[in-house]
């Protein structure tokens, strides 16, 4: 039994301990049924304009993900469709998408920026973000990803856009759009040193770091992301041991990516059993966003996580739930059902927890709660 006041759990446990004196203005019969903690998506790229289909079909005849990028397609393509968005057109492609991660129990979200690298469409990204959590039963957390990719206008002179991150950072900052930094430390993207004047700009703002780390070569983002505290430190296919030690002692949690190593085709899974031996929390994610990861499904996102990444069944959920809240920093508001925390929770018509993650192409949700509200 679960008993919420105000939007927050003050009981949770078997019906034969709770307080006496409990009196429910309202109340659910589960009969029977499952509850977990609202699901959380703590890596996602929401808010964008277009779609990628034609890169994918590019990359079907054979070129790859990298090539794409450096020809000018990639991140840059959907930066175009971006910046000749409109702010409702960007809340109305991104609500849908936001309505297939609700549809599945989904009670928290992450919407990184990265797909204007300039500062009225990084706003416009931010914004819109903001906008979804106004009119959906939802809780979004904002993160400012200006260092994702070189505009167009800044070719050939990265440390010239990176001068222009930094000073993107305190404006967006104080307007209240930015709940934590992110960056893209990789061979097509920035490189450490880079990634380190963006994170310092960051720390002297007061804000938490997170980063795209080691997906595609091993260029030390896990350690750089300990280095500075990070929050979290996503994708680390390429993560080595070092790194995975210093995020243990960092306390940084590794969000592991199913979705983008599945779409790209990649071969080598982040050292998952290297994380489990040095003490890592594991999050999964789906990091939804139009080029390496198209996916809206936290249940497809768990069973990758088992089949591709070979987590087991305890740790998707709790990588959903648990983990996924203190890669946000938002351990003591979410993300398990104890005392103190919100009455975040989906109910399940399944017989045990592992269906969750054993389905494909299933949504067993028979309700969502948010904030104490079904
Ligand atoms: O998380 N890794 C960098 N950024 C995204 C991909 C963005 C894109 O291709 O549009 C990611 O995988
Ligand atoms: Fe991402």
């Amino acid at each position: 039994m679960i008993a919420a006041r105000d939007g927050i759990i003050v009981y949770a446990g078997p019906r034969a301990d709770a307080p006496t004196g409990l009196i429910a203005a309202e109340s659910i019969d589960c009969d029977g049924r499952w509850i977990t903690p609202g699901l959380i998506d703590c890596h996602t790229h929401l808010v964008y304009g277009g779609t990628r289909a034609e890169e994918f079909e590019l990359r079907l005849a054979g070129a790859s993900y990298e090539e794409i990028a450096r020809r000018g397609g990639g991140i840059v393509s959907t930066v175009k469709a971006t910046r000749a968005a409109g702010e409702d057109d960007l809340v109305s492609a991104a609500q849908r998408r936001l309505d297939a991660l609700l549809a599945e129990g989904a009670t928290t979200i992450k919407i990184k920026s990265g797909y204007g690298l300039e500062l009225a469409t990084e706003r416009r990204q931010l914004r819109a973000a903001r906008r979804l959590a106004q009119v959906n039963p939802v809780t979004v957390r904002t993160t400012f990803l200006g260092a994702h990719a070189l505009p167009p206008e800044r070719t050939g002179d990265s440390p010239a856009y990176i001068a222009d991150v930094c000073e993107m950072i305190p404006v967006l900052a104080a307007e209240g759009l930015v709940d934590a930094v992110d960056a893209f430390c990789e061979t097509i993207a920035f490189s450490v040193d880079e990634t380190a004047q963006v994170f310092s700009c960051a720390r002297r703002h007061n804000l938490p770091v997170k980063l795209h780390a080691d997906q595609l070569s091993t260029l030390g983002g896990a350690a750089l992301a300990a280095r500075f505290g990070a929050l979290s430190a996503d994708h680390l296919e390429y993560a080595d041991e070092d790194g995975v030690a210093a995020m243990a002692r960092a306390g940084t949690v590794a969000v592991v990516l199913p979705g983008a190593y599945y779409f790209l085709r990649e071969r080598q899974a982040p050292p998952v059993e290297l994380m489990r031996r040095h003490g890592v929390p594991i999050a999964l994610a789906t990091d939804s966003n139009p080029g390496s990861s198209p996916l809206t499904s936290l249940l497809l996102t768990m069973n990758m996580g088992a089949t591709l990444f070979r987590l087991t069944v305890e740790e998707c959920l709790a990588a959903v739930t648990r983990e996924a809240a203190r890669a946000l920093g938002l351990s003591d508001e979410t993300g398990s059902l104890d005392a103190g925390k919100r009455c975040d929770l989906a109910i399940w018509d399944v017989e045990r927890p592992a269906e969750l993650v054993y389905r494909i192409g299933f949504n067993p949700l028979h309700a969502r709660v948010w904030r104490g509200q079904t």
